[in-house]
């Protein structure tokens, strides 16, 4: 594998929704990160994943944190979407959020929320495969986000 440049296009084609998966840091700061890489992967025992990359300034919380959940964005949240893409630590100053029991950080707005323990987090390349068990979920009706050739989308545009 030499070019990586149309390996990323070529995995671009695979359209997605976008998440925001949102943990608290052990020093009890709200963390969030603009994921993709989101994934159903059992029904019983309720299993999802996502992928973090090793370089993520987040990186510690995430591997650390023993929940977190996965915020799934509606069409009409591209600018949440963008913020928290940002390297910044003050990202939650301007965000409206609610603290879950366990308290983690969860948006408003969105489409699809799911809850969950930190199940295993297995070493993958340059980034680590992080699988959550669901212990709460809460959906809305509304349309996605979708992310496609490394930009946003509605459906039927
Ligand atoms: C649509 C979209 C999907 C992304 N998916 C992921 C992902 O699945 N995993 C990941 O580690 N970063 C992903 N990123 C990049 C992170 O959001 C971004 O690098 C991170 O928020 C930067 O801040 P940090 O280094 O402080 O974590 C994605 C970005 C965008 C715009």
């Amino acid at each position: 594998m030499t070019d990586s440049k149309a390996f990323r296009r070529s995995l671009g084609k695979f359209a997605t929704g976008v998440t925001v998966v949102t943990c608290t840091d052990q020093d009890g700061h709200p963390c969030g990160i603009t994921a993709n890489s989101f994934s159903s992967v059992s029904l019983d025992p309720p299993l999802i994943l996502w992928n973090i990359a090793k370089v993520s300034n987040s990186l510690r919380a995430y591997l650390d944190a023993g929940h977190f959940a996965i915020n799934v964005l509606s069409a009409d949240q591209r600018e949440v979407s963008t913020h928290f893409a940002r390297t910044d630590h003050t990202l939650f100053d301007s965000i409206k959020f609610t603290l879950s029991p366990d308290g983690v950080p969860l948006l408003p707005g969105t489409i699809a929320t799911f809850e969950c323990r930190t199940h295993t987090i297995h070493d993958c390349g340059d980034h680590y495969i992080i699988i959550g068990e669901v212990h709460g979920f809460h959906v809305e009706d509304g349309d996605p986000l979708l992310f496609y050739s490394g930009g946003y989308r509605n459906i039927g545009d």
